[in-house]
């Protein structure tokens, strides 16, 4: 392999660059070659220290995590950097991120391009800035927008970084000439470690942990993280970055690291589909049928990415209703700071109404977010086949129907395929991808694509009814159910799966949801078959005494005026115990363990079920699935991960004993849950052969 570190002389100036595609991620090689370019300063009068290709280091290597630790370390190059007898300046463009933002803070001076950012992702990881970052930045900015920095994970923009004193010049020409230039102008080191400890900031830290304990719940990083920081206002340097050292070690070794990376890669690697070689094609403009919550969505998401989408709803009172909705969403986005007025105005102006399908006729791409029902979805296909081009791809939004039996609808079916977005779409980041049978490679390609392009995570699936989220999603609301009827409160179960880190228990969900959804559904399935109708009786009951959930003040829970905070109902108690009595079910107490086993196990084994199905390409696919459009707990990286962490021969044996009990019939083990607990294989591992 090539060194991925060269350098040569300007002038004065001993320029080193490196070059490690597609991310400049600090690799052994790299740190080795930093090192041994920082030997050969010789007379130079300073350093500069820049990146080729798209970007500044963008962190440590997360390839190298969990294996052997190889000297120079990171702590090793960066240390180098400080030693080097001549100011070193760090030459910033791209994305400056952990290992790359603690690299850049071991350099005496950061000259950062006006367009790039620097940040610590590393929570998104399961881990913090374990080389310095927690020592070197509140040294600089003071404790509270270090500890921002490291608890949220969010990126800062080069405008900000100068704000705060981590930038101490912004390029607007060349980065690596202006650091040049920079370092020639520099006479002294200016090494961060030598600088004063941050004052303490008890309001930040308190604020911070707030945050962490909120909206990181469940997280060990983030907390550690305010505790590594916090540790820089009393500790030297060096025992500062002992501590910082020891939490992070212990954190990297860790389940939940462990189950973070793994989804970070699993993200990534959904976009790969075996034997895909055809090349996606372009999209330029986007039709979308149906101005509802869903198609609106849909619209945004492809507005806010630069696409111009036009809009039609069959109903010109819902076209109108539906701008209307959207124009609100977006001024309520400006008016909370999350986008400028410029941003706001250019938005909405993508999205262009349109009277008929005619309207569709320049669209590359065309989505039918409309009624879910099969009869309605075909009449939008045959009007969608007839108006628009015949090599512009034809997607469904359907969240359970036979994509096979829509595509059947058009003279080509090979430009046919569903795309399941998330409500809200314009929010949510998962997109699911359902190839039918026909489906051509460039027309799943260009899914791909196009999802990367919204800046979604598109993971594919086969048909079957509601794909891999939805139908895993059934076993889990069967438990959910059946645990009430046999004695658990509503809110006993929410709690528990609460606990276990989920957004909201599934009794909390199905309300807000509308109970009628569920409900509307099983009418189409076989009862006994498809559902277990005992289930969903409590539902059934509700629904049709007009308790659909949040919408209409009452469901499983009952709502105050204005409220969505559920209030648990005794009547709804005493329909279960009801229902029980007729069923000869004796009620008894359940704890939270049993809740989650069952909910979450009835996950595990459907996952497993429908990869041996071919209908999920991998069990990682699964993961980021549930992780981007279920709210399932990052840290514990999916179910399938979590599965794993449980070991497979537990999993299969509590299976094997719920498949004896009295539900034992939605509950035959999967066969590959079977052969893999056999194997001592892994769920989360596993991809078709
Ligand atoms: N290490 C190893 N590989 C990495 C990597 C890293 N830090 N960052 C990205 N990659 C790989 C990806 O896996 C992907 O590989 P693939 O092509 O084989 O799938 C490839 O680089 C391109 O990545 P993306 O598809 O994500 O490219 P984008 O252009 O969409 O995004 C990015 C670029 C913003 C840099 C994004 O890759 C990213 O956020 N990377 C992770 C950044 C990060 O978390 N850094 C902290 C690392 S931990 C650390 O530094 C610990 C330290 O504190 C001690």
């Amino acid at each position: 392999m090539s060194n991925p570190v060269s350098y040569h002389r300007d002038g004065s100036v001993l320029v080193i660059s490196v070059d490690n595609p597609p991310v400049n991620a600090l690799s052994h090689a790299v740190r080795a070659g930093v090192v041994e370019a920082l030997t050969m300063v010789g007379d130079a009068t300073a350093v500069v220290l820049s990146c080729a290709g798209r970007t500044w280091f963008a962190g440590a290597d997360i390839t190298e995590f969990g294996k052997p630790p190889m000297a120079p370390s990171l702590p090793d190059m960066i240390a180098a950097l400080e030693d080097c007898p001549v100011p070193v300046v760090a030459a910033i463009h791209g994305t400056a991120l952990g290992g790359g933002m603690e690299t850049a803070l071991g350099c005496d001076f950061r000259v950062f391009d006006a367009r790039a950012k620097c940040g610590f992702p590393e929570v998104d990881l399961g881990i913090f800035p374990g080389a310095g970052g927690t020592q070197r930045t509140p040294r600089l900015t003071g404790l509270g927008p270090a500890i921002e920095m490291c608890v949220t994970g969010k990126p800062i923009n080069a405008q900000k970084a100068a704000k705060i004193g981590l930038a101490d010049s912004i390029a607007t020409e060349d980065v690596l000439a202006s650091a040049i230039e920079f370092a020639r102008s520099v006479t002294a080191k200016r090494r961060i470690r030598d600088m004063d400890n941050p004052e303490p900031d008890e309001a930040a830290s308190e604020t911070w942990r707030k945050f962490a304990l909120s909206r990181r719940r469940g997280e060990h990083a983030p907390l550690l993280a305010i505790d590594a920081v916090e540790a820089s206002v009393s500790m030297d340097i060096d025992a500062g970055l002992d501590k910082e050292r020891d939490l992070f070690v212990g954190l990297i070794t860790g389940q939940q690291s462990a189950a973070m990376r793994h989804l970070f890669f699993s993200e990534r690697m959904a976009a790969k589909v075996n034997g895909l070689d055809a090349k996606p094609k372009p999209v330029k403009s986007v039709g979308v049928v149906g101005s509802g919550t869903m198609g609106g969505g849909i619209a945004m998401a492809f507005a806010n990415a630069g696409i111009p989408v036009t809009l039609f709803d069959v109903n010109a009172d819902a076209l109108s209703a539906g701008l209307e909705r959207i124009a609100n969403l977006y001024t309520a986005s400006a008016a909370k700071g999350r986008m400028s007025e410029a941003e706001r105005v250019a938005r909405y102006a993508r999205i262009t109404p349109a009277s008929g399908y005619d309207g569709f006729a320049g669209c590359d791409l065309v989505i039918e977010a409309v009624f879910e029902r099969m009869d309605v979805k075909k009449a939008v296909f045959t009007e969608l086949d007839a108006a628009c081009r015949p090599d512009a791809i034809l997607a469904t939004n359907t969240s359970y129907l036979d994509v096979d039996e829509i595509a059947a609808t058009v003279s080509d079916p090979s430009r046919v395929l569903g795309m399941h977005f998330f409500s809200p779409a314009n929010v949510m980041r998962l997109l699911e991808i359902v190839r039918g049978a026909k489906t051509s490679g460039e027309t799943l390609a260009t899914a791909l694509t196009v999802s990367k392009a919204i800046r979604k995570v598109g993971v594919v699936s086969g048909v079957c009814h509601g794909f891999i989220g939805n139908r895993m999603l059934k076993g889990y609301g069967r438990e959910a159910g059946l645990l009430m009827i046999e004695g658990a409160s509503p809110q006993d179960i929410d709690a528990a799966l609460y606990a276990f880190g989920m957004p909201m228990g599934p009794m909390a969900m199905a309300d807000m949801a509308g109970l009628d959804i569920g409900y509307d559904n099983r009418k189409s399935l076989v009862a006994g078959t498809d559902y277990e109708p005992l289930a969903s009786s409590v539902q059934d009951r509700l629904v049709e005494m007009g308790r659909k959930g949040q919408k209409t003040g009452a469901g499983i829970y009952t709502y105050e005026a204005g409220s969505r905070a559920p209030v648990p109902d005794p009547d709804v108690d005493a329909m279960a115990e009801a229902i029980a009595k007729e069923h000869g079910i004796t009620r008894r107490e359940i704890g939270a363990d049993e809740i989650v086993e069952r909910c979450i196990l009835a996950l595990v084994n459907e996952g497993a079920m429908l990869l041996g199905e071919g209908i999920a390409q991998r069990g990682s696919d699964i993961d980021v699935v549930y992780a981007n459009g279920y709210g399932f707990p990052r840290w514990r990286g999916g179910p399938m991960c979590y599965a794993d962490s449980l070991g497979l021969d537990h999993v299969l044996e509590r299976v094997r004993a719920y498949a004896d009990g009295p539900n034992g019939k939605w509950w035959a083990p999967a066969p590959l849950l079977a052969q893999l607990a056999s194997e001592k294989g892994r769920l989360s591992g596993w991809s078709q052969p």
